[in-house]
């Protein structure tokens, strides 16, 4: 393959429009019929609905229907959530709205308002009256942390392990720490609150959405609205921003398409802000123990990591809080637990790097205070540990660069002029901290097909359907395709964001790049083969007698002789030739499980952080960050390092501001807005500094590893202890707000 592109920082192909507002997304799509829905919310935390006072909504002007468990169409109940079944996995929550008047959460939607316009229609939604037989309800993570149920492992998702005895070892250890941990949950803001346009045309379906799985999403809409999945078309060619709040079937999306077959009339329905975060899930809080023992070298003799985290009743899942833990440090003994407890409220949801996000500031914080009781520099002591095989199950690596980015990191952060000696650094009232943290989110491919044409034209054409959730997905494949097929750039196309393509991978695990990637390569060497074979059957080509051309200049060449595509296709006669690429989901398990079983790959990094500590106030600024990693080839300098960025971008959120506050009376989010819930702005973001090493992994296609989530893990930790270096003070409990650091 010609690098042409790949790896060259290129612009997006869809930057422009998206700049000019001229990017459609789901709710930009007008119809001449058009109505608005707004979601009732439940006001309880558990019980039955006895009986609601719709007569002022329907005083409204404008108002044409409000829909309740009374009066609605039934859906189909979800099927049930199995790993034999992918598609399952994208039930947000096993209620089935509208069809029971039982409440499991407060802020479950419990009807819907449809009306000429989205004012009309969200005013009468507010003058909806419900009332309910209450029922108790348990709400208080904190307070049931305690009952905890330790859960198995399953295919997808390894929920404990165990090597040697590590509680014997802790007490044994010549040096340790033994740290309790709590992290918040969080709720997804998304610069575009969830919506939905459905339109419904006799038993066909378009649905206008901005989602992280158009393939499982028709499958559940299929199943739910009793039609055949081919006649449902998902149209996702825009997603303002997903992280994993896309990635499952939530409320509104099934509302508004019930609303459409209801009212006969396409329909919208925008989430407002709150409802996002009664609607749809966040992530989950959680407890973790982190306890270290070593010997006076610093090598680690022991390594226990336990969590406790929680779900709905009524759905959620586990998430990976100590897999990093797995893979990180060698230590003899190991003991890794995640154990859960089911809440009535609404269930957690993936969101960016759900799990290692919060266990990496668990454990990346421990592993900074053990330094802090062996005296030694803390990446030092990250490099005494440094495992030659997975510490657990002893795979091998296919790839493992973390003494390189610690290097490099180092270098461009000037790690060497750290005083270790905590306060020791200040500037004017500000105490000055530096902390580092280590980055690490496994390695995944999903199921992908792709189709590639090439026209008589010498255009080519790339299908998938892709979800543009701002990553670059149409851009990082066209570079490929062009490098692939020796073509300028200009002259691909990308389609992707609609479910007539073929089935792409969900936008989620950080996996969708790599995974249409090596289906649009597998795709284009057969394109070349085609038109190779084309050639030489043509008594006047120049590439008769060609075995091994190269694909450049918009053709194949050898040994100086050679055509473009748009000759060799004229002299057959062609107007097209097309190649179909892509595994299906049992040869694709089968390969999963084979590589998952021989090898360990991940993308990793280093988080450098300074932070500046108001004495006073305890006011906490994060003033520097270098981030180098190790994520495989870089298709894209641009689009990784935004990707990159956006992660550390959150992952400070994450460390300084974020927190969903629930009454622990009423199950209710109090903070369900951008002006309570505090996103990090521009003022709260200093410049970040992202280094990618650039070095292939020898088994993913292309050597890309996905970059989605691996720069938000370590963000928590790296802030924590540039805290701890700056203050002497180590901050257990996120968020690290002002009053955790105020003197004593
Ligand atoms: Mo993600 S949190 O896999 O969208």
């Amino acid at each position: 393959m010609s690098e042409k592109y790949v790896g060259r920082p290129v612009d997006r192909l869809d930057g422009a429009i998206k700049t000019v507002g001229e990017a459609r997304y789901a709710g930009d799509h007008r119809y001449p019929d058009l109505a608005h829905a707004a979601l009732v919310h439940a006001t309880i935390p558990r019980g039955r609905i006895t009986a609601v006072e719709d007569a002022a909504a329907r005083t409204v002007p404008g108002v044409i229907d409000v829909l309740t468990h009374e009066n609605a169409p039934a859906m189909k109940p979800p099927p049930k959530v199995t790993l034999l079944n992918l598609s399952t996995l994208a039930i947000g929550t096993s209620v089935n709205h509208l069809a029971t008047d039982e409440v499991h959460w407060n802020g479950q939607p419990i009807a819907v308002v449809v009306a000429e316009s989205q004012e009309a229609a969200r005013h009468a939604a507010s003058l909806v009256r419900v009332t309910y037989e209450e029922k108790p309800a348990v709400v208080d993570f904190a307070a049931e942390e305690p009952n905890a149920v330790p859960q198995k492992s399953n295919a997808l998702q390894s929920a404990r392990a165990d090597k040697g005895d590590a509680e014997k070892a802790l007490a044994d250890a010549e040096v340790s720490v033994d740290l309790r941990f709590t992290t918040p949950q969080h709720s997804h803001n998304a610069l575009e609150p969830h919506t939905t346009t459905a339109v419904w045309d006799g038993d066909r379906l378009t649905v206008h959405e901005g989602t992280q799985s158009m393939a499982w999403t028709r499958r559940h809409l299929a199943q739910r609205f009793g039609v055949p999945e081919r006649n449902i078309r998902m149209l996702s060619p825009f997603v303002g921003g997903g992280f994993g709040g896309k990635g499952q079937v939530w409320a509104g999306t099934l509302l508004a398409v019930l609303a459409a077959r209801a009212t006969g009339r396409p329909v919208r329905l925008a989430l407002t802000r709150a409802g996002v975060y009664h609607a749809v899930g966040g992530r989950t809080p959680s407890t973790q123990r982190v306890a270290l023992g070593a010997d006076r070298d610093g090598r680690l003799t022991a390594l226990i990591h336990t969590s406790v985290a929680r779900t709905g009743r009524v759905g959620g899942h586990l998430e990976q809080i100590t897999a990093a833990s797995r893979h990180l440090y060698d230590s003899p003994n190991i003991h890794l637990r995640q154990s859960l407890v089911q809440l009535d409220l609404i269930a957690n949801t993936s969101m960016r790097a759900p799990g290692e996000s919060i266990g990496t500031f668990a454990l990346e914080s421990a592993v900074d205070e053990l330094a802090w009781e062996l005296g030694m520099d803390p990446i030092e002591l990250r490099m005494r540990n440094e495992p030659e095989r997975d510490p657990i199950e002893g795979r091998r690596f296919t790839h493992r660069m973390l003494r390189e980015v610690y290097a490099v990191g180092a270098e461009r952060f000037g790690w060497s002029e750290r005083d270790p000696r905590p306060g020791s650094m200040r500037d004017g009232k500000w105490l000055v901290g530096m902390g580092v943290a280590t980055a690490y989110h496994p390695s995944l491919q999903m199921p992908a097909s792709v189709t590639v044409r090439l026209d008589a034209d010498g255009g080519v054409v790339v299908r998938c359907a892709l979800h543009e959730i701002g990553v670059g997905a149409a851009t990082a494949q066209a570079q490929i395709a062009a490098d692939e097929l020796g073509v300028p750039l200009e002259s691909v196309r990308v389609e992707i964001g609609d479910s007539d393509l073929p089935e792409g991978p969900m936008a989620g695990g950080s996996a969708q790049t790599a995974s249409a990637a090596s289906a649009v390569l597998e795709a284009c060497r057969k394109l070349r083969r085609s038109a190779l074979d084309l050639a030489r059957r043509s008594a006047g080509s120049p590439l008769r007698g060609a075995t091994d051309p190269r694909a450049r200049d918009g053709g194949l060449y050898q040994d100086g002789r050679g055509e473009t595509y748009a000759e060799i296709l004229a002299r057959a006669g062609r107007d097209h030739l097309e190649a179909r690429a892509g595994v299906g989901m049992l040869r694709f398990l089968a390969r999963t499980v084979r590589e998952q079983r021989r090898w360990m790959k991940a993308a990793s990094g280093a988080q450098f952080c300074e932070v500046r500590v108001d004495q006073d106030t305890g006011e906490v600024r994060v003033s520097r960050w270098v981030g180098v990693f190790d994520i495989g080839r870089v298709i894209n300098e641009k689009t990784v390092a935004s990707q990159l960025r956006g992660g550390i971008v959150m992952g400070i959120g994450l460390a300084l501001t974020e927190e969903t506050l629930v009454d622990r009376r009423t199950g209710r989010v109090v903070n369900a807005s951008l002006a309570d819930y505090h996103v990090p702005v521009h003022a709260d973001v200093p410049r970040i500094d992202v280094h990618c090493l650039d070095d292939p992994d020898p088994t993913m296609p292309l050597g890309l590893v996905g970059v989605g989530e691996v720069g938000i893990t370590g963000v928590g930790a790296a802030v924590a202890n540039a805290v701890r270096h700056a203050t002497g003070r180590r901050v257990q409990d996120l968020p690290i707000t002002l009053d955790k650091l105020l003197p004593h």
